[in-house]
C-alpha cells in the first residue's frame, strides 16, 4: 500500500490480477495497481517503437550468426516483429500499462503471435541496453531531420541577407543606434549562429553512434556475442566500450538538449528583433498576417505571436536540459529507473525545436524591410560620429582629441537638428580645420558601411560575398550527406 493514493485506499481494488510475466517469477502478490501505473511509461515510451523493433531485428539477426538462435527462430522472430512494427503505423496495436514499457509490450505481442520463440528474443540483452539503443536510435534520426530544417532555415536567411546586403539599418549596442549597418549584415549574424548550432548537433550525433546492445542489464552477457555486427547492422560506428557506461549515461540526451537550448536562444534572440522591429515603435519590418493575431478588444492590433512563441519556448527546452542534468546528478552506476524520466524532456524538446525551426523558416522569406524607415533610422542618430573621427585620426589626430572634437559637433547637430552628413564645409570646420570635402565620403551612410570592407565587415560587397559563401557551406553539407555511405 506504501504508494496508493490515499484518498482511493479504502475503496478500490489495490492489486493487478495476475504478476508481470516477464518478471513476477520471484514474486509472491502481484503489484499494487496504483505503482503499475506509477511504474509504467509506455504512455510515451511507445514513441521508440520503431527503433525497438529495429533494435531487436538486429540483436536477434546478430543472435543467429552466433548459433543462439536458428535461422528458423530468427526468421519467425523477425517475421513477427515486422508485422508489430505494420500494426503499429497502421494504429491498430493494443499497448496496454500493465505491460509497463514499450519493450514489454512489443516483446508480448511477439510471443503472442509466434509462440514460445518469441521469448528467445531477450536471450543475451536486458531491457537497460535495450532501451539505451532505442534512445540513441530515435535520436540519431530527429538530429537529421533538425538539421535538415536548420540548413532549410539558413538558406532561407542566407536569400534574404543577399536581397539586402546593400539595405541600410542602423546597428546597435545597448539597443541604441551605434553605427550604420546593412540589413544583409545583421542577417548573416544570425545565419552564423545557426551555423554553429548545426555543428554542435552534429558533434553531438557523432558522440552518441555507438552501439549499447550486449551491455545487457550492466556486466555484459555470457553468450558469444558479436558486438561489432549488431553495431554495424544498426549503422552505429562501433560498440560502447563500457558495459556498466552504456546502460546507465544519458549524456548523449543531456547533450543534445544542451545543443538545443542554445539553439532555441538563438531562435529567442531573432524572435526579439522581429518583436522590435515589427513594433509600431522601429516599424523597420513587416510580417505577413498569416504569422500575427489580432486582439479580441482592440481592433487595430496585430500581434506578432509567432515569434512571441519561439521566444517563450525558449524557457521550456531549457528546463528540460535542467530536467535532465539533475536527474543524472549523482546517480550511482549503473542503471537506476531514474532514467525512465529521461523520455519525455527529450520528446519535448525534440518537438519543440522542429516547431519553431519550422515556423521560423516559414516566415523568414516572407519579412519585408521597410528600407526608408530603416535609413532614416540609420541617419537620424549621428551613427557616423566614429567616422568622422577615424576621418580625423586620419588627418593626424590623436584618436582622443578626434573623439572630443566630434562630441561638440554632435552637440552642435542636436542643437540645431541636423545630422553630421547634413553640415556644411564651413559649419564642420569650426571644430577641427582640417576638414576637407572629402569628409562627405564618409559622413554618408552608404560611405560609412562601405569603408568596413574587410573579412566580417558590414560592406555590401562583402556581404554579397559572405551570403554567397554561407551558401555554398550549407549546400556544399547537404550534398555531402546526400552522398555519404553508411558509417558502421
Ligand atoms: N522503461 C525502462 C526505461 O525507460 C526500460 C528499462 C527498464 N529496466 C529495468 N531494469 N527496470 O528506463
Amino acid at each position: 500500500m506504501l504508494m496508493s493514493d490515499r484518498k482511493e485506499k479504502s475503496s478500490e481494488s489495490t492489486v493487478t490480477k495476475t504478476p508481470n510475466q516477464a518478471w513476477g517469477g520471484r514474486f509472491n502478490e502481484p503489484v499494487d495497481e496504483f505503482v503499475v501505473r506509477f511504474t509504467a511509461s509506455v504512455l510515451f515510451d511507445q514513441r521508440l517503437a520503431h527503433e525497438d523493433i529495429q533494435g531487436s531485428i538486429a540483436h536477434a539477426e546478430m543472435l543467429q550468426h552466433v548459433g543462439v538462435l536458428s535461422k528458423t527462430e530468427c526468421e519467425a522472430i523477425t517475421n513477427g516483429l515486422a508485422q508489430i512494427g505494420q500494426e503499429i503505423s497502421n494504429g491498430c496495436f493494443k499497448w496496454s500499462e500493465q505491460l509497463e514499457d514499450v519493450h514489454m509490450n512489443i516483446e508480448d505481442a511477439l510471443t503472442d503471435r509466434i509462440g514460445a520463440t518469441g521469448k528467445k528474443l531477450h536471450t543475451g540483452r536486458s531491457r537497460n541496453d535495450q532501451v539505451a539503443t532505442d534512445i540513441r536510435l530515435w535520436l540519431r534520426n530527429q538530429i537529421d531531420i533538425l538539421n535538415a530544417l536548420l540548413s532549410q532555415l539558413q538558406l532561407e536567411i542566407i536569400d534574404l541577407a543577399s536581397r539586402h546586403s546593400d539595405t541600410i539599418m542602423p546597428g546597435f549596442t545597448h539597443l541604441q543606434t551605434a553605427q550604420p549597418v546593412t540589413f544583409g549584415h545583421h542577417l548573416l549574424a544570425w545565419n552564423e549562429m545557426l551555423e554553429r548550432d548545426h555543428g554542435r548537433l552534429i558533434d553531438c550525433r557523432v558522440r552518441l553512434n555507438q552501439c549499447p546492445l550486449g551491455a545487457a542489464a550492466l556486466a555484459g552477457t555470457p553468450y558469444p556475442i558479436d558486438r561489432h555486427l549488431s553495431a554495424s547492422k544498426l549503422t552505429f560506428d562501433r560498440p560502447t566500450a563500457n558495459s556498466l557506461d552504456s546502460v546507465s549515461d544519458r549524456d548523449f540526451a543531456i547533450e543534445f538538449c544542451a545543443s538545443a537550448s542554445i539553439l532555441m536562444t538563438h531562435l529567442s534572440r531573432m524572435a526579439e528583433e522581429l518583436i522590435l522591429w515589427t513594433s509600431a515603435q522601429f516599424n523597420f519590418v513587416q510580417l505577413p498576417d498569416r504569422f500575427c493575431t489580432g486582439s479580441s478588444i482592440m481592433p487595430q492590433k496585430k500581434n506578432p505571436d509567432v515569434p512571441e512563441l519561439v521566444r517563450g519556448k525558449t524557457g521550456r527546452v531549457t528546463g528540460n536540459l535542467i530536467a535532465l542534468l539533475t536527474l543524472m546528478k549523482a546517480q550511482p552506476l549503473a542503471y537506476n529507473k531514474d532514467n525512465q524520466e529521461d523520455k519525455e524532456p527529450l520528446f519535448d524538446s525534440v518537438d519543440t525545436l522542429r516547431d519553431c525551426l519550422r515556423a521560423f523558416a516559414d516566415m523568414v522569406p516572407t519579412i519585408a524591410p521597410n528600407k526608408e524607415v530603416m535609413y532614416a533610422a540609420a541617419k537620424s542618430s549621428f551613427s557616423t560620429a566614429t567616422d568622422l573621427a577615424d576621418y580625423l585620426v586620419r588627418k593626424g589626430l590623436a584618436f582622443r582629441d578626434a573623439h572630443e572634437i566630434v562630441g561638440k559637433s554632435v552637440a552642435y547637430g542636436i542643437e540645431k537638428g541636423i545630422d553630421l552628413s547634413d553640415m556644411s564645409l564651413s559649419e564642420l570646420q569650426q571644430f577641427a580645420p582640417q576638414i576637407d570635402s572629402e569628409v562627405f565620403a564618409v559622413l554618408t551612410l552608404e560611405g560609412s558601411v562601405s569603408s568596413r570592407d574587410h573579412i566580417g565587415g558590414t560592406a555590401p560587397k562583402i556581404v554579397a560575398a559572405a551570403a554567397k559563401s554561407a551558401r555554398s557551406r550549407v549546400e556544399q553539407r547537404q550534398i555531402s550527406k546526400v552522398t555519404a555511405s553508411p558509417a558502421c
